[in-house]
């Protein structure tokens, strides 16, 4: 009892059979080899998961697979390449906001959400544009520079 799905994934568009109870994160990773999505607690609460969904950040790990039918995902293999990175990703790297990186995809994906809705957020709009999405390394202030230099 596989579900026929459709969904577009970075512009591209996917044709495929899930379980029911299929998560997207395990459609993204391990079906389709998205790897830039990562899982941390599997539950909602870390933001490692993120990827944008018709315009709005989900956990990916909340989100079942069949329930993604008919949407758009954006996930960071479709914000920029290692030869052409997007914006965002060059200020992380620029304000030296990327230590272990596991956080990094789900935080740039919900910066680019925020920027997207608001172009010059002050300080405290960029912490809570990212208050769903858990680092261990860098205390914050530095990703926090980084999506105000993106702004800028
Ligand atoms: Fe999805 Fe932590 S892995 S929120």
């Amino acid at each position: 009892n596989q579900i026929r799905i459709n969904i577009s994934i970075n512009g591209e568009s996917y044709e495929v059979q899930v379980d029911p109870e299929m998560r997207l994160i395990d459609l993204l990773r391990d079906k389709l080899g998205f790897t830039g999505t990562k899982e941390g607690c599997g539950k909602g609460e870390c933001g490692a998961c993120t990827v944008i969904m018709d315009g709005k950040t989900v956990n990916s790990c909340l989100v079942l697979a069949f329930q993604a039918d008919g949407k758009e995902i954006l996930t960071i293999e479709g914000m920029g390449t290692l030869d052409n990175l997007h914006p965002i990703q060059e200020a992380f790297i620029r304000n030296g906001a990327v230590q272990c990186g596991y956080c990094i995809p789900g935080m740039v994906l919900s910066a680019k959400s925020l920027l997207d809705k608001n172009p010059a957020p002050t300080e405290e709009e960029i912490r809570r544009g990212i208050s769903g999405n858990l680092c261990r390394c860098t205390g914050y202030q530095k990703i926090v520079d980084a999506i105000k230099d993106a702004a800028a």
